[in-house]
């Protein structure tokens, strides 16, 4: 068969499933049949299968319709609680096993609409958008690669926890019988400049116990099974920061013991298995 007519079959099959509504990239998931229909001339045919193929499609995008908006409303709550002035801060979330929806870069947290929101795909690379995507998507991708159960992450400039950072403070000391049962404790990465590939490299260690993180000189990261989580570990960071800061003020800070803290560790189990 001739190359041009083989070109138009192939145009003209793939045009036939597009008309009966089968969504472009599905096309590609289905290669063989494609061209063995080009090949043949064979007009193509309602299959069953298809059908899944098109409801998976709508569920595809009724999911990124909601974490669009998910994305918005948590970047709206980072900036409210003063955690991200000016431009700082961003918040990601997996689309799917291929693709991460990211805050993009250099915009009020505030403001950002749904629409605004981009899409890359595991090795930061922009697959849509109208926007760049955040400037700390290295960092974002260096989690999700280390923590297959991450599903949102976190990066925000909490005034207090960020004052610790500047200070080289880790918030590891168990002051706080509902940080240890909430994250344990949350260490400290060394300095690295935001935007660069060793932020990401500065947290790696970390990653496997920890699920809060302070940078350096720079804010915290935090990460979770869904956006919320991720949004509540930060507010719990700030918090337990704020708490260190007032117990170092009013003098005598008194850390649990070491079988207090094994017994929350323990609690701690209990009472994440009731949340469910
Ligand atoms: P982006 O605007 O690129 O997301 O960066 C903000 C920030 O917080 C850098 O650390």
């Amino acid at each position: 068969m001739k190359s041009q007519t083989l070109i138009f079959r192939l145009a003209l099959a793939g045009y036939s499933r597009i008309a009966a509504g089968i969504p472009l990239t599905k096309l590609l998931d289905t290669p063989q049949r494609l061209l063995r229909d080009a090949v043949s001339g064979r007009p193509w045919q309602f299959r069953p299968q298809d059908n899944v193929v098109r409801i998976d499609a709508a569920k595809l995008e009724l999911r990124e319709t909601e974490l669009r908006r998910e994305l918005a409303r948590f970047s709206k709550w980072t900036s409210r609680l003063g955690y991200a002035p000016g431009t700082a801060g961003n918040l990601s979330v997996r689309l799917d096993k291929e693709r991460i929806l990211a805050t993009p870069t250099g915009c009020s947290k505030y403001l950002l609409r749904p629409s605004d929101m981009v899409i890359t795909d595991l090795d930061g690379h922009l697959l849509s958008g109208t926007r760049n995507v955040t400037s700390e998507i290295g960092m974002h991708l260096t989690i999700y690669r280390n923590r297959p159960d991450v599903e949102a992450v976190v990066h925000a400039h909490p005034p207090i926890a960020t004052a610790f950072a500047s200070c080289g403070l880790a918030l590891d000391t168990p002051l706080c019988a509902e940080l240890v049962m909430a994250l344990g404790s949350i260490p400290l990465a060394p300095y690295a400049t935001p935007g660069t590939e060793e932020l990401g490299a500065s947290i790696e260690p970390l990653l496997p116990d920890h699920d809060a993180i302070l940078l350096a000189n720079h804010g915290a990261v935090t990460f979770g099974k869904d956006l919320q989580d991720a949004m509540m570990k930060m507010e719990t960071t700030e918090h337990f920061a704020q708490v260190c800061l007032a117990t170092c003020e009013i003098g005598s800070p008194r850390p649990l013991e070491n079988t207090a803290v094994d017994q929350l560790k323990q609690a701690r189990e209990k009472y994440l298995k009731n949340c469910q």
